[in-house]
């Protein structure tokens, strides 16, 4: 696929989920967009449907005859990956007819209906399903938690309602002035549904970037070092982990001239320097080990995009705050759905994150969460410390 036509997809993407967009705006959109969205998803790689369908299939398991509404069935994606899986009952129901004249050519579903999921009514008599399964139909300019009664509603008692969405749609899907959690609280405690389980899952769209630039991590990164320094440009920072020097070029458009490098592949590093971008560079693993680096050396240690399963991990803290001048910054970025797995030595990134702290050598800055860490799909945390 051309990285031309992975940018349009991306648009598109973007575009039916503007914050900006009312329904009937994300409506025209997948009028628009219902005879490519298939191959356009199979091209991101786009997993949620497979994802959602094998979770039904966990909870109903041998029972393939379970009636399942697919409320936002779109093209009818969940309804071929609950088809692949033997489920035969299958009813789609979606806000755009564009969209469902496509699923319905597939032969997956019983019957369809084009309805529009909000607070009102729909035309559907109580305790119907046996699940009801919404997967990318909750989002900005979609469906959001107003239509959750109505969902519980035609949903048979002991039967389940399965909500699969991005995360970063979440803030976007609260309701009246209460937020998509709020909503899936009241409802529980007002005894009308019971929570089984919230999964996170990885790569929910995993092919969006492949070939595409899309990694803001290093721009947001530097732009919260410039904030830190302001005019001070001369200071000296570390870029740990620096890999081909991403980081390192948007502090030096940042105007920032005293760079070096660390990395633990020769190979990243020499990409890097032949940017000109840093004095120095030097070739370690960051890890709980010793860096041939005096104490206080640098204004500021930065590592972005390094602290990660098989990468570096919170063993390696002692080292960046040793080296780092009192007074001086530490200032760490992660996907967010990485940091589970930075922990060491039996605690966590966030025990270790706190440990320093409460033993006096760091004291916390403030801890950024940021949107569209990479390709608009993942969000990352910035914690910035002080050392002391
Ligand atoms: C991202 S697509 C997902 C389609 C399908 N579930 C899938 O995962 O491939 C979102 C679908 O939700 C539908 N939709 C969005 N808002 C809706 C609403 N308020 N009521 C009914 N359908 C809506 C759109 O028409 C679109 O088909």
């Amino acid at each position: 696929m051309s990285t031309t036509r992975q940018e349009e997809i991306w648009a598109m993407v973007k575009g039916v989920n503007a914050v900006t967009n009312n329904v009937g705006k994300s409506l025209n959109l997948y009028r628009q967009w219902a005879p490519n969205f298939d191959q356009d998803n199979a091209d991101i790689q786009y997993n949620g449907p497979k994802f959602t369908a094998q979770t039904i299939d966990e909870l109903f398991g041998e029972n393939k005859d379970a009636l399942i509404l697919d409320a936002g069935a779109g093209t009818g994606l969940v309804g071929e990956e609950l088809q692949n899986l033997g489920f035969t009952n299958l009813v789609a129901l979606d806000g755009s007819q564009e969209m469902l004249d496509v699923a319905n050519q597939k032969g997956v579903y019983k019957s369809s209906v084009c309805s529009f999921l909000g607070p009102d009514r729909l035309d559907i008599d109580s305790r119907q399903y046996d699940c009801v399964v919404c997967v990318g139909t909750m989002a900005a300019g979609h469906a959001n938690a107003s239509c959750l009664p109505e969902l519980i509603r035609i949903t048979k008692s002991g039967g389940y309602v399965v909500i699969a969405m991005r995360e970063i749609h979440i803030p976007d899907c609260g309701y009246d002035g209460k937020s998509w959690d709020d909503w899936l609280k009241i409802h529980e405690d007002n005894g009308l549904w019971k929570k089984i389980e919230i999964r996170n899952v990885e790569n929910w769209l995993s092919g969006v970037y492949v070939g595409v630039n899309h990694y803001y991590g290093p721009k947001f990164t530097a732009q919260k070092i410039d904030e830190l320094f302001g005019e001070n440009k001369d200071v000296l920072i570390l870029d740990a982990g620096a890999g081909t020097g991403l980081v390192g070029k948007e502090l030096q458009n940042l105007g920032f001239t005293n760079l070096e490098a660390l990395d633990g592949s020769q190979d990243m590093l020499d990409v890097a320097n032949q940017k000109g971008i840093y004095k120095r560079s030097i070739c370690s693993l960051l890890g709980p080990n010793r860096l041939d680096i005096d104490p206080g050396q640098y204004d500021c240690v930065v590592c972005a995009g390094t602290m990660a399963a098989d990468h570096a991990n919170a063993g390696c803290l002692p080292e960046l705050i040793r080296i780092t001048k009192s007074g001086g910054y530490v200032v760490i970025a992660t996907r967010e759905a990485l940091i589970p797995d930075c922990g060491y030595d039996g605690k966590s990134w966030d025990d270790w994150l706190k440990i320093h702290e409460d033993n006096g050598l760091w004291k916390k800055v403030e801890i950024r969460r940021v949107e569209n860490w990479l390709a608009g799909f993942y969000v990352g945390v910035i914690n910035v410390y002080r050392v002391i």
